[in-house]
């Protein structure tokens, strides 16, 4: 009986252990946290004790993501469908977003994480934006990962925004059709200056990409896993990761 359970105990430890490549670690990673709902539900939960359990996975996977020195971060945290949704859940959704950048923000800030958003923040409540706006000021010189938090962001709304501003920058002069090429394209998104996701991770079993980066994943890697976001834990990421380092990215080219 012991020695079943020291070897049940030793093959999870071996399963745990996995050996990253420092030299290959993604530039940028995407995640669509999905599956709090789920989570909750099992548990017999309202929907919204499953946010409240999604947010203490945030804490460990920025955390862990600072120390494997990505670059940057993208969390889909609410997408610009999710308003469907009912009006406590929203409430709750936003409450909880105000609550996170307040409670994490002086060890966001110690660990040198850049707090910073994409999305459409306009349509937010006033308490939201204000507390965005503000961790974004006080943390953007900081050197540590990008957290990108993705609020009422919609990829075709992002391509959309990028398209009028460009439209418009056309009618003034100030760019000629002629120019307008991919890279200048990019300058007109929410994710401007910053490279494409390379990995983008997605729990809770759904395999499809619901509007998140859709310009921006065209070469991106897609990582799937049955596991709802809160349970997600720092060595799923690593396990993420290792996949990542043993797939072959050609680009369309060939090797
Ligand atoms: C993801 O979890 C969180 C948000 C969309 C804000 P869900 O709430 O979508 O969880 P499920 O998919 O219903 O389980
Ligand atoms: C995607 O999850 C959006 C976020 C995680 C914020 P959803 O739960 O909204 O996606 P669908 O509706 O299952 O496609
Ligand atoms: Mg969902």
């Amino acid at each position: 009986m012991f020695a079943f359970f020291n070897k049940r105990k030793e093959q999870h430890k071996l399963q745990d252990k996995i050996e990253l490549d420092m030299n290959n670690i993604p530039k940028h990673i995407a995640i669509i946290m999905d599956g709090n709902g789920r989570w909750a539900k099992e548990r017999n939960l309202p929907r919204t004790m499953g946010h409240r359990a999604g947010v203490e996975t945030i804490r460990e996977i920025v955390k862990e993501c600072n120390r494997l020195n990505i670059r940057y971060l993208t969390l889909y945290a609410f997408s610009t469908e999710n308003w469907k949704r009912p009006q406590n859940e929203v409430n709750t959704l936003m409450e909880l977003l105000v609550q996170y950048l307040r409670n994490e923000f002086d060890e966001l800030n110690r660990n040198d994480v850049v707090i910073n958003q994409i999305g459409d923040i306009s349509k937010l409540p006033k308490v939201c934006q204000k507390e965005l706006l503000s961790a974004y000021e006080r943390t953007k010189n900081n050197k540590g990962v990008v957290m990108n938090l993705a609020l009422n962001y919609g990829g075709r709304d992002e391509i959309l925004h990028a398209v009028k501003n460009i439209v418009k920058a056309a009618k003034e002069d100030l760019i000629s059709i002629e120019k307008i090429d991919e890279s200048l394209f990019e300058n007109y998104l929410f994710t401007s200056g910053m490279p494409d996701p390379d990995l983008i991770i997605r729990p809770s079993g759904e395999k499809r990409i619901s509007n998140f980066l859709l310009w921006q994943c065209a070469y991106s890697e897609f990582w799937y896993s049955n596991i709802y976001w809160p349970d997600f834990k720092v060595k799923d990421l690593h396990r993420a990761i290792y996949d990542y380092q043993h797939r072959d990215r050609r680009f369309g080219g060939v090797k």
